[in-house]
């Protein structure tokens, strides 16, 4: 669609939900992205919202909903991945009292408490199979039947969902329902990473710096022009969450300062591993295949952990049901490789069968390590608030909770 689409040229209503919702950021991706939603929003159809974790996909759901004919009924927000497997059904449909031990009451679920509206449905992919099962029974026929009952209910909702993971994949792998796919999916909107919104990374630093200094009564910071390109080059792979968090630490600790590159590389500490665009840098650099080799291994022990979590568990499931994270948020910032010195650096792009695999099979131990340490410096930040190092860390609370119990940080 319209890649020339300019901050000059967008419609009306791109500026308006632009101004109503505070989306910060002039690209031309992004703002296809925002006409996208006005333009399906007045269809009733469902909606994929897709893109890294931190890329802002949560704003699109809601310019959906305020833009379609439902905008005065209800807009409910679920977070798939942070509701435990076991009380999932009950909290989307609602139970019938007695359903459970516990359910001392019946309770209504948020599909019949959003009647008329729209329900966002964050992390679909970290649905268990089961509750795939009733989503697309709801949104096939609007049919719906509550925990521990017997009686079909029915309900009208529009359906917006989102995602970091490739569903495609999820879907080869036996982790998602094919059909579900496919019924979500009649509308994609796709998010762009950061890194990839070129001057929109200045635009949203100044902003998030201008917002803290007011929010903490300091007085504000700038960044030098040095600082504002070290940002534009950096790989941000938590995208613009991460993002606000840098700049929220410099806007605390550097009140009032300007900021060049050296205070800036002290709160980015990879920064070191920038991010190349292609069309400037070789596509194929070394440091980014053993980055991109790094990634895998880190995400295919994700998978492994989350299957022995799942054997451990429920032995009574089939194998092929791995509930894993995606590689966004399997690629923490504490493991972007550091470039090597200069000297270090071969002659010439190297072809991916050549890499050096010697150095990645030495990795995991240290990946362990680095990951605790990750988890254990989030936690502090975060002072203990387990849901704001979830989402610092780009993983679910699920995985969270998981990883903690296993390191023993409790
Ligand atoms: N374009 C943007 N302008 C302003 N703030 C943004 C923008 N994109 C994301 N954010 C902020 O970044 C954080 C992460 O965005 P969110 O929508 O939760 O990401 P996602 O759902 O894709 O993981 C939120 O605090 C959000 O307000
Ligand atoms: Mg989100």
């Amino acid at each position: 669609m319209s890649n020339d689409l300019s901050i000059a040229t967008v419609s009306p209503q791109v500026q308006q939900a632009r101004q109503r919702f505070g989306i910060i950021g002039t690209s031309p991706s992004l703002l296809a992205a925002v006409e996208r939603a006005i333009r399906v929003a007045p269809i009733d159809l469902s909606v994929l919202v897709t893109g890294e974790s931190g890329s802002g996909k949560e704003f699109f759901p809601q310019i959906i909903h305020a833009y379609s004919s439902r905008k005065h009924a209800r807009y409910i927000a679920v977070n798939c991945g942070a509701i435990p497997e076991g009380t999932i059904d009950s909290e989307l449909f609602g139970h019938e009292k007695g359903a459970f031990t516990g359910a001392v009451d019946s309770r209504k679920g948020y599909f019949e408490e959003a009647d008329g509206g729209t329900i966002f449905l964050d992390e679909v992919a970290e649905l268990p199979l089961t509750t795939q099962a009733r989503l697309l029974r709801v949104l096939e026929s609007g049919e719906y039947i509550k925990v521990g009952s017997s009686k079909v209910q029915k309900t009208n909702i529009r359906v917006v969902a989102a995602t970091n993971v490739d569903l495609r994949r999820a879907v080869a792998e036996g982790r998602f329902r094919e059909d579900l796919f496919y019924r979500l999916s009649t509308v994609q909107i796709h998010i762009p990473p950061l890194r990839d919104r070129g001057n929109d990374i200045r635009l949203l630093a100044h902003k998030f710096a201008a917002d803290f200094a007011e929010r903490y009564r300091m007085p504000a910071i700038s960044f030098t022009e040095a600082a504002d390109d070290s940002m534009r080059h950096y790989r941000w792979p938590g995208n613009v969450r991460q993002l606000k968090n840098v700049v929220e630490q410099v806007a605390l600790f550097e009140a009032g300062k300007e900021v060049g590159d050296g205070i800036l590389r002290q709160y980015l500490p990879e920064i070191s591993a920038s991010y190349i665009p292609a069309t400037t840098a070789a596509a194929h650099s070394y440091e980014r295949e053993r980055e991109m080799l790094l990634g895998m291994i880190f995400k295919l022990r994700e998978r492994i952990d989350a299957l022995q979590e799942r054997l451990d568990g429920e032995q009574a499931r089939p194998a092929s049901i791995i509930n894993s994270e995606s590689t966004e948020k399997a690629f923490p910032t504490s493991l972007v490789i550091h470039r090597p010195a200069a000297t270090e650096e071969p002659e010439e792009c190297q072809p991916c069968s050549e890499v050096n695999y010697s150095e990645v099979s030495a990795a995991p131990a240290t990946l362990e390590e680095n990951e605790r340490e990750m988890i254990r410096r989030a936690l502090g930040r975060n002072e203990g608030r387990r849901k704001a190092a979830a989402a610092e860390l780009n993983i679910s609370e699920r995985t969270l909770y998981r990883k903690i119990k296993e390191y023993g940080l409790e």
